[in-house]
């Protein structure tokens, strides 16, 4: 069979005609000829909404202040951060993932001011709550290490991040934060039985409406480095001892299937972009809507490039998004979260 030309394409006379040089009847390349059909075709479609930004609040500040690690992204007082939150619901991100950087002198073993109701991450909670009301879905991160002085995401015995113990601080922290005014918990710090106490402890305290983004299969990755500047991190050593080892794929099952048993509402993978395996294997399985975490290494890396005229931010700030939904992400949290949303389609 002749492979028809297009529509457009004048007709040359009979006599001119020649089989073409290869005779195939599958021919891809046909669906990509214009920005139109490939348009129509596009699998994948990112939109804003999906979009998350994660954004820092440092206590005692009276004005933002840059964060080198991580180029375009501060750390924000609390009328800053309520404006971060405005542009966010104004360029139609679906929420914000909030942090607490408190002052050195507020940090202790405990992490103490992580549960406090006048911690600068509940502050910050209650800012943004107050700035977008429900036009965002405002997340909090439920973890220790901003707070504490050793940097661990728990209370240590004996030197080792003790789990139990931990688990019980992240149930007040997460009832606190509640309180606040958040609409999703969101516990990272990888404790066993987290997620289950978590939501008993919120049911308890009459907050059955407050939803959990379970930091499900978190690994022990170097790229968290630009955050640790970020939130000016004390951690000496590493956390290999409750968050996973990159080396592992099947253990990302295991831990989403515990935290969806456990009642998580939503589950994460983290990081994103070199975890593409692990993604697709949680969103194959997942009842639940799938969040993923472009981290502070995966964005500082591509902007820092694109800084040096190596990559061209856009594209390779688009492609990577685009990747990461295409592995099964029905969320992305990404640094880029604003810069995206003026980028993509409507
Ligand atoms: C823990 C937490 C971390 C990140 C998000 N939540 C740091 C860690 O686990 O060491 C990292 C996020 C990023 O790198 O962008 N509170």
């Amino acid at each position: 069979m002749p492979v028809a030309c297009g529509p457009s394409r004048p007709r040359p006379p009979a006599t001119d005609r020649k089989l073409p040089r290869v005779n195939l009847l599958r021919r891809p390349r046909r669906l990509r000829t214009t920005p139109a059909i490939r348009r129509l075709v596009r699998e994948t479609r990112v939109s804003r909404s999906q979009l998350v930004w994660p954004l820092f609040a440092g206590e005692g500040l009276t004005a933002p202040v840059a964060i080198s690690s991580l180029p375009g992204q501060q750390r924000h007082s609390l009328d800053s951060l309520a404006r971060a939150a405005e542009q966010a619901a104004a360029a139609g991100l679906g929420g914000v993932m909030l942090f607490g950087v408190p002052l050195p002198e507020h940090k202790d073993a405990t992490g103490s001011q992580a549960l406090a109701a006048d911690g600068i991450l509940n502050l910050a909670i209650a800012r943004v709550r107050e700035a977008a009301g429900d036009d965002l879905v405002v997340m909090a991160d439920t973890c220790l290490d901003e707070f504490t002085d050793h940097g661990h995401c728990g209370v240590l015995r004996d030197g080792v991040v003790d789990n139990d113990a931990t688990v019980e601080a992240y149930v007040a922290q997460a009832v606190s934060q509640a309180d606040a005014g958040a609409h999703l918990v969101s516990p990272s710090g990888m404790m066993d039985g987290q997620v289950a106490a978590i939501r008993r402890g919120l049911d308890a305290a009459g907050f059955e409406q407050v939803g959990i983004l379970a930091y499900a299969a978190k690994y022990a990755s170097a790229f968290y480095g630009p955050f640790r500047e970020a939130v000016a991190s004390t951690l000496e050593g590493d956390r290999r001892s409750y968050q996973q080892d990159p080396a592992n794929r099947r253990e990302g099952l295991l831990e989403t299937r515990l935290d969806l048993d456990e009642g998580a509402d939503l589950v994460m993978v983290k990081p994103a972009g070199y975890y593409l395996d692990v993604l697709a294997d949680v969103a194959a399985g997942s009842p639940v809507p799938v969040a993923a975490y472009q981290v502070s290494g995966e964005y500082a890396m591509l902007v820092g490039a694109a800084e040096r005229g190596w990559l061209d931010r856009r594209a390779v700030l688009t492609e990577s998004v685009t990747a990461i939904v295409r592995a099964g992400a029905d969320i992305v949290l990404t640094y880029a979260a604003p810069e995206l949303a003026g980028w993509l389609e409507q």
